[in-house]
């Protein structure tokens, strides 16, 4: 662990922001991978003095917020996270009475506290992913949007983190927050829009196959070219261009679409079950011959020793067919196997599509990380537009 943390420390300084403070845009590198690492994360540098933090991207989530040791509270953090964000009192001063308060609780959608007798003058949230709770105040404090350009910014200061399954071991490479990208009305975008520091609230995001990549916020150019641009669904918490029917190999896995959903907190796909276990048998009868089951690697439910034929990663799409989601007006997003597979330590190849239902999840697919590596997906909440093209993310174009 020791080990993965000094890497990543090493990339902060490649990681700051690369905008200059006059453009209408921010744009981040982007550190992580789908594998290992299991995120895609920012570097900011936040309070005073600043001090970077590594900030999971979540294009799922309403709420950013970062490990704090509350003054009062003090913390109760994630396992495996050891540095926290420290505000002073006067930092947690936004109101439970301010209407910001108040238009969180409601991107939130939650039961979130009202106006606590306790703290009467700090704004309490609670915000819930799959795989846990967390629980905190708002903070008012500088954040650094590029060299030179500093803001005030509210976020969370999350002093209670309850991990759903406390008994998984803590994730490889913690990181000290999450930036959330979803469209909620006073979002870190929404912020940046109010200020004046962007213009339009678009953000795009290019998660790199061998990890990197970019994600910028605002009106930045990227090559238009192979863009499919699809509406956004109304009324989803998360950003969805609609109903999608599933295919492997051209033949169609279950009889009716599902509501699909871009989720860049997510790092694997995730479908129903009842899409889910259709799938997984078509895909072992695929193999038949071709690849054996390897029952004991621990990695993820579904792996298979490396065939002879396989010499390098991009040849899996001999041996494992193409997937496909099929949305309205003949909107086809082609997923090849090296955006569903994984190559473990093991050296197996493992499913990186998991079983929705498992965690709740029985109405959605969730396009998770691993199916969006080397596709830059933009997310245009003023023309309510979402798009995608496969493209290298590694090396960014400007
Ligand atoms: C945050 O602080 C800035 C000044 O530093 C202030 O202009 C802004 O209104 C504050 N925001 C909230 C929601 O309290
Ligand atoms: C995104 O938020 C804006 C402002 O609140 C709203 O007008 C728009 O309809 C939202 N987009 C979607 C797809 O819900
Ligand atoms: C984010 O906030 C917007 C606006 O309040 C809301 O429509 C949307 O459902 C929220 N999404 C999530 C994931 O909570
Ligand atoms: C998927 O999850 C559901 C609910 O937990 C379970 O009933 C089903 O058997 C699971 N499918 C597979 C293939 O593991």
């Amino acid at each position: 662990m020791t080990a993965m943390w000094s890497s990543i420390i090493g990339l902060i300084l490649l990681l700051l922001p690369l905008a200059p403070s006059s453009s209408s845009y921010i744009k981040y590198q982007l550190g992580g991978e789908v594998y290992p690492t299991g995120r895609f994360f920012v570097v900011m540098k936040i309070g005073e003095p600043l001090t970077p933090y590594y900030l999971d991207i979540d294009t799922g989530s309403n709420v950013t917020w970062l490990e704090c040791y509350h003054p009062v509270h003090g913390c109760h953090g994630s396992p495996g996270v050891t540095q926290f964000y420290k505000p002073a009192l006067g930092n947690l001063r936004v109101d439970c009475k301010d209407p910001f308060c108040a238009a969180l609780h409601a991107d939130l959608r939650g039961t979130n506290p009202q106006c606590t007798r306790e703290d009467p003058h700090q704004c309490h949230y609670e915000v819930g992913y799959v795989d846990g709770e967390s629980e905190g105040v708002l903070s008012n404090d500088t954040v650094s949007l590029a060299e030179g350009n500093n803001r005030p910014m509210v976020f969370g200061c999350g002093y209670n983190q309850r991990p759903a399954n406390p008994s998984q071991p803590p994730n490889q490479t913690p990181v000290n927050g999450v930036l959330g990208l979803a469209n909620g009305t006073v979002g870190f975008a929404a912020q940046l829009k109010k200020q004046g520091v962007i213009t339009k609230n678009v953000i795009g995001h290019c998660l790199g196959m061998t990890g990197g990549g970019y994600l910028f916020i605002g009106d930045y150019k990227f090559p238009p070219n192979g863009i499919i641009w699809v509406p956004m669904r109304k009324y989803e918490p998360f950003y969805s261009p609609g109903q999608a029917t599933v295919h492997l190999d051209g033949q169609q896995i279950y009889a009716n679409g599902m509501s699909a959903v871009f989720d860049s907190g997510a790092t694997y796909t995730y479908m129903p079950s009842r899409i889910y276990n259709p799938l997984v048998a078509k895909v072992v009868d695929l193999l038949a011959g071709a690849a054996e089951p390897a029952k004991d690697d621990p990695t993820l439910p579904h792996c298979w020793k490396k065939p002879k034929s396989i010499e390098s990663f991009d040849d899996v799409k001999n041996t494992f067919k193409q997937l496909e989601l099929r949305f309205g007006n003949n909107i086809v997003m082609k997923i090849p196997a090296k955006k569903y597979l994984i190559l473990s330590k093991y050296k197996n190849f493992c499913l990186g599509i998991l079983n929705g239902s498992d965690l709740g999840q029985d109405q959605r697919i969730i396009i998770g990380d691993i199916t969006m590596q080397d596709m830059l997906v933009v997310y245009d909440n003023e023309r309510g537009m979402m798009g995608w093209a496969h493209r290298p993310c590694t090396t960014p174009r400007l």
